[in-house]
C-alpha cells in the first residue's frame, strides 16, 4: 500500500540552498523512493515572487512522489501539519564576515517561527537547523518551543562530516563512501573539531584506521582540520556566495539518516542538545557522533579522548557558550 505523503517545510526556499534542495526532496533524495511528499515552502514576502517561480519549477519537473507544494510567505500557513522542518531561511555570511556578526538577525526569526512550530506542526515533528549560526540558531529554536522534545531539534554539522570525509579519500586517493567514522566536534563554525582518530577506511584487506594509512600526522592534525574548518569560506571566497548543492545534499544525508537509521557499525555527525557527555556542557546544541535507529539518535558513548582532542572539544564548547550569551543579549 502506497505511503501517505509526508509533510516537508523548507524555510527561505527562495534562496540559493532552498533552490538545490526542493528538488531532491521531491525525488526521494531525503525520505526514500516509496515515500511521497507534500513541500512547504516558507519565504519573506520580499521574495514571494521568487519562491513562486520554484514553486512552477517543482510542478513542471513533474516529481511523481510530489503530491502538493504550499508556497507562502505566511509563517503559519508554512508550519500546519508538518513532520520535517528543514530551517534554511535567514540571512547569509557574506565575503568577510563572521558567523557572529549574522546573530542578531538570525535570533529573531528563529524565536518566532519556534512559536509557530511548537503551536501548528505535526506531532513528533523532528526539526534540521541549517541556517547559521546553525548551532545557536537551533538552540534559540529550542528555548523558544519548550513543548517540541529537545530530541527532535537539531543543526547541520553534517557538510562539515561530510566534507572531512571528502578530505580523507583526496588525500588517500580512495572511494569516499569506503571513508566512514570521522567526528565533527562542536559548532558548525571554524571552531569545530574535525576529527580522524576513529575513522577508518574499507580495504582489501578489511577496515584500516585513517590514522595509520595517511601516517602523516602533521597534515591530520594541522592542515587537515584547517582546511575542513575553513571550507565554508573558501567555498565562499571562490563563488561569492555560500555553499549552497554540499549543504543541501548534506541536509538530505542528516534527515534521511535521523529517520531511516545509519548502516551498522557507522556513526554520523549531528549537532544535537549536550546531555553532558565528554564533558561537554549541558545546554548547548553541539555536534556529536550519532547513530541513529527507529527515527532516534543516540550520542556514541565512550570513545578515548587523547589530551589534544580535549583542548578542541573545550574550545568549541567555549564557542557556543559565548554565542549563547550573545543570543541572549539579542532576544528582544
Ligand atoms: P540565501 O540568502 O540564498 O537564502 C536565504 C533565504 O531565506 C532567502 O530567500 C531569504 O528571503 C529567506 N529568509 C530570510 N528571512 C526569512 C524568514 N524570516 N523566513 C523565511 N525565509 C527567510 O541563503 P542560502 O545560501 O540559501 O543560505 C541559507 C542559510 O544557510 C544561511 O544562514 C547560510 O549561512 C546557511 N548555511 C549553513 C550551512 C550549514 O552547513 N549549516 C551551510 C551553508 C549555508
Ligand atoms: C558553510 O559551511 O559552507 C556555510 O556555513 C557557510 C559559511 O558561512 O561558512
Amino acid at each position: 500500500m502506497a505511503k501517505e505523503p509526508a509533510r516537508v517545510l523548507v524555510t527561505g526556499a527562495a534562496g540559493q540552498i532552498g533552490y538545490a534542495l526542493v528538488p531532491m526532496i521531491a525525488r526521494g533524495v531525503m525520505l526514500g523512493a516509496d515515500q511521497p511528499v507534500i513541500l512547504h515552502l516558507l519565504d519573506i514576502p520580499f521574495a514571494a515572487e521568487a519562491l513562486n517561480g520554484v514553486k512552477m519549477e517543482l510542478i513542471d519537473a513533474a516529481f511523481p512522489l510530489l503530491k502538493g507544494v504550499v508556497a507562502t510567505t505566511d509563517v503559519v500557513e508554512a508550519c500546519t501539519g508538518v513532520n520535517i522542518a528543514v530551517m534554511v531561511g535567514g540571512f547569509p555570511r557574506k565575503e568577510g564576515m563572521e558567523r557572529k556578526d549574522v546573530m542578531s538577525k538570525n535570533v529573531s526569526i528563529y524565536k518566532s517561527q519556534a512559536s509557530a512550530l511548537e503551536k501548528y506542526a505535526a506531532a513528533n515533528c523532528k526539526v534540521l537547523v541549517v541556517a547559521n549560526p546553525a548551532n545557536t540558531n537551533a538552540l534559540i529554536l529550542k528555548e523558544f518551543a519548550p513543548s517540541i522534545p529537545e530530541k527532535n531539534i537539531s543543526c547541520l554539522t553534517r557538510l562539515d562530516h561530510n566534507r572531512a570525509l571528502g578530505q580523507v579519500s583526496e588525500r588517500l586517493n580512495v572511494q569516499v563512501s569506503d571513508v566512514k567514522n570521522v567526528i565533527i566536534w562542536g559548532n558548525h563554525s571554524s571552531s569545530q573539531y574535525p576529527d580522524v582518530n576513529h575513522a577508518t577506511v574499507k580495504t582489501p584487506s578489511g577496515e584500516k584506521p585513517v590514522r595509520g594509512l595517511v601516517a602523516d600526522d602533521a597534515w591530520l592534525n594541522g592542515e587537515f582540520i584547517a582546511t575542513v574548518q575553513q571550507r565554508g569560506a573558501a567555498i565562499i571566497k571562490a563563488r561569492k556566495l555560500s555553499s549552497a548543492l554540499s549543504a543541501a545534499s548534506s541536509a538530505c544525508d542528516h534527515i534521511r539518516d535521523w529517520v531511516l537509521g545509519t548502516p551498522e557499525g557507522t556513526w554520523v555527525s549531528m549537532g544535537v542538545y549536550s546531555d553532558g557527555s565528554y564533558n561537554v556542557p549541558a545546554g548547548l546544541i553541539y555536534s556529536f557522533p550519532v547513530t541513529c535507529c527507529n527515527g532516534d539518535w543516540k550520542i556514541v558513548q565512550g570513545l578515548p579522548i587523547d589530551e589534544f582532542s580535549r583542548k578542541k572539544l573545550d574550545a568549541t564548547a567555549d564557542e557556543l557558550s559565548e554565542e549563547k550569551a550573545l543570543a541572549y543579549t539579542c532576544i528582544n
